[in-house]
């Protein structure tokens, strides 16, 4: 078995990007890309997401601000504030962070936001084109699946893969990129979902397994083939007495069983994690450089 060390390949992509910033922007004299979050009420998960993404940016010599306002703004309100951030030139690219409260309709807001500086590609315009492969901002998390999967050297054409939940921010959008004629791509995708019929049956089919359902442990042994690669999407916080924090991530899938079993596994933290950030400042290098129109 073999780790799929998002952390690593994360951070060197990091390293591109800094040096991309500085060759194509500080020493030309332009500003540096500029990425915007609005971050609405207190969600733990959430809030951990956004500083993240604020630390990454400035690893890489982005500008980031963050919006904050509290869980009961107006949709209004919310809606004014996706027009201030579409009219500011001075910001590349922007991200909503989700879930918003109840009370607020997520994809009015989604679709308020301008296709061009929707650096999380959650827009329809963007998803769109990304299921008829034009150029687009590709989803953060599934746009990190395929970099790991390509870095790691990892073959996806003509591969069988199986996709675990259908979620618009994962499970969704990763099997219509890794069906796409493209590379990585040209796979044979099956995606299930709470209406499935024995999972088990069909996740130990996968040359490649994605999980992105958000259930703790749920892949175990049985449900995975021989050497298949596995891709955890899910994070969970369990209480521990090994750490300071009084607790500690795991994924959806029963990583000291599992590694025993396939090929290559992605380990929860540090696998899909680091690169959905990072695909959040390659989606705001896109923007700044205006290669998405
Ligand atoms: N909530 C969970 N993942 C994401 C993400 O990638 N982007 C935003 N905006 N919200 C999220």
């Amino acid at each position: 078995m073999k780790l799929l060390d998002g952390k690593l390949v994360a951070d060197q992509i990091k390293s591109e990007i800094a040096r991309d910033v500085k060759e194509n922007f500080l020493d030309k004299g332009f500003d540096a890309p500029h990425i915007a979050a609005v971050l609405v009420g207190e969600d733990p998960a959430s809030m951990t997401y956004v500083s993240a993404k604020e630390k990454a940016c400035h690893e890489v010599g982005f500008v980031s601000s963050v919006y904050r306002y509290p869980s009961n703004i107006t949709r209004e309100k919310l809606l004014e504030v996706v027009d201030f951030l579409n009219a500011d030139d001075e910001i590349h690219g922007f991200i909503v962070q989700l879930p918003l409260p109840g009370h607020i309709d997520e994809q009015k807001i989604i679709e308020r936001i301008d296709p061009l500086k929707d650096v999380d590609g959650f827009h329809p315009v963007n998803i769109g084109k990304m299921v008829l492969n034009l150029p687009c901002f590709l989803p953060a998390t599934p746009l990190g699946i395929i970099t790991l999967l390509d870095r790691c050297g990892i073959e996806t054409a003509g591969k069988h893969v199986v996709v675990l939940g259908r979620s618009h921010i994962v499970g969704t959008p990763v099997s219509i990129l890794l069906s796409r004629k493209a590379d990585p791509g040209n796979a044979t995708v099956t995606i299930c979902h709470s209406f499935s019929k024995d999972i088990p049956a069909i996740a130990a089919r996968a040359d490649i397994l994605i999980v992105a359902m958000g259930k703790l442990g749920f892949v175990t042994p049985e449900m995975v083939k021989q050497d298949a690669v596995v891709i955890d999407v899910g994070v969970h916080r369990v209480p521990s007495t090994e750490t300071k924090s009084g607790f500690r991530l795991k994924g959806d899938v029963d990583f000291d069983r599992v590694s025993r079993k396939c090929s290559y596994i992605t380990p929860v933290p540090g696998g899909v994690g680091p690169m959905t950030i990072v695909s959040l400042l390659q989606n705001t290098l896109k923007a700044a450089k205006k290669e998405v129109i």
